[in-house]
């Protein structure tokens, strides 16, 4: 097996690639937001055109390219590999208003409680139709019951066949307590969106700086994923907000990307309680503690009572508005 550079124009893009990988999957699984449809050789939404280098095929396709895309050199991504370094015209999504509202039937892949208050879903989508999204988007996902939540994608955009989900219990939530007493393993639930705009910078070379809230964590744990895909060699500050009475309940994950990354920091921070104004002062605090802050580029879940709140610090501290997205925990 042998590994080649690829290049993707007209961005310049580039990842590496093994003859024995699609192009597509290593494409996504190095953080490129490539366009595609099925991955499995039937739609011909992943079709690119090979420009210089050589291609083989490693996969069989139905879908079939008319005799003028064969002449042009039109290959579909999903279904080739390089045998030399190549450079392709690929079609890369560049922004959330160019993917396609999804409505998918999945099946629960798994349940698994990682604390007393959250549950991690796993949703399985049809081999055919994985879910499209950038990091940081959320979806309405709907219980046979027909009861809905929007709830933030906690996985990485590489694998949109299983996105995943950070349930937090809640008394008096149909949803929340249908997930944590009655929902099991091949339940349906149907999956709507992607919605969102709490997406990365890709193209910024600024310092990142994260925080959330509980489980706030989730949407912010997609955009860790995607920014180690993306190898972005910028220091990454992770802070996570949590009250006592709650479990950090993914903190191993944390700890083990701190050890396992020279760039990224993990810092657990416990607040004395779930209000508005005690959240407030923790942020003002972090604001004014991190002095490169201003230097950064900031992505924060909070309540969503906190966000006009959170607002005002970061105008009032003089950080561009370009350089921080706020995001509302209330649907996770
Ligand atoms: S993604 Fe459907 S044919 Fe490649």
């Amino acid at each position: 097996m042998s590994t080649f550079k690829v290049t993707l124009l007209p961005s310049q893009h580039q990842f590496l690639c093994s003859s024995r990988q699609s192009l597509l999957r290593s494409g996504l699984e190095s953080g490129l937001n490539l366009k595609y449809g099925c991955d499995g050789g039937n739609c011909g939404e992943c079709l690119v055109k090979l420009v210089s280098g050589s291609l083989q095929k490693i996969k069989h396709s139905d879908f079939n390219l008319t005799e003028t895309q064969k002449n042009n050199q039109h290959y579909l991504s999903c279904c080739f590999a390089p045998i030399s370094d190549v450079h392709l015209e690929a079609v890369e999504i560049g922004s959330v208003t160019e993917i396609a509202e999804q409505n998918i039937q999945t099946k629960v892949f798994k349940l698994e409680q990682l604390s007393d208050s959250v549950m991690f879903l796993s949703l399985k989508t049809p081999r055919a139709q994985p879910l499209h999204f950038i990091a940081g988007q959320h979806v309405t996902l709907t219980l046979e019951e027909g009861i809905s939540r929007n709830k933030s994608i906690a996985s990485c955009p590489c694998d949109g066949s299983k996105p995943e989900f950070h349930i937090k219990k809640r008394e008096n939530d149909a949803f929340s307590e249908y997930v944590f007493q009655q929902l099991k393993k091949n339940d349906h639930i149907t999956l709507n969106g992607p919605w969102g705009d709490f997406v990365m910078d890709d193209s910024s070379l600024r310092p990142l700086i994260l925080i959330a809230f509980d489980t706030g964590f989730a949407s912010i744990k997609s955009l860790i994923e995607h920014a180690i895909a993306l190898e972005k060699e910028q220091p990454i500050l992770f802070y996570w907000l949590m009250t006592p009475e709650n479990k950090p309940y993914m903190e191993n994950y944390c700890k083990s990307l701190q050890h396992a990354l020279d760039n990224f920091e993990y810092k657990l921070v416990y607040i004395d309680e779930c209000s508005k104004v005690v959240i407030a002062e923790v942020l003002s605090q972090l604001i004014s503690r991190e002095k490169a802050i201003k230097h950064s580029d900031v992505y924060v879940t909070l309540p969503v009572e906190c966000r006009s709140a959170a607002e005002k610090m970061f105008i009032e501290a003089g950080i561009d508005d370009r350089h921080w997205r706020i995001d509302s925990i209330n649907r996770i």
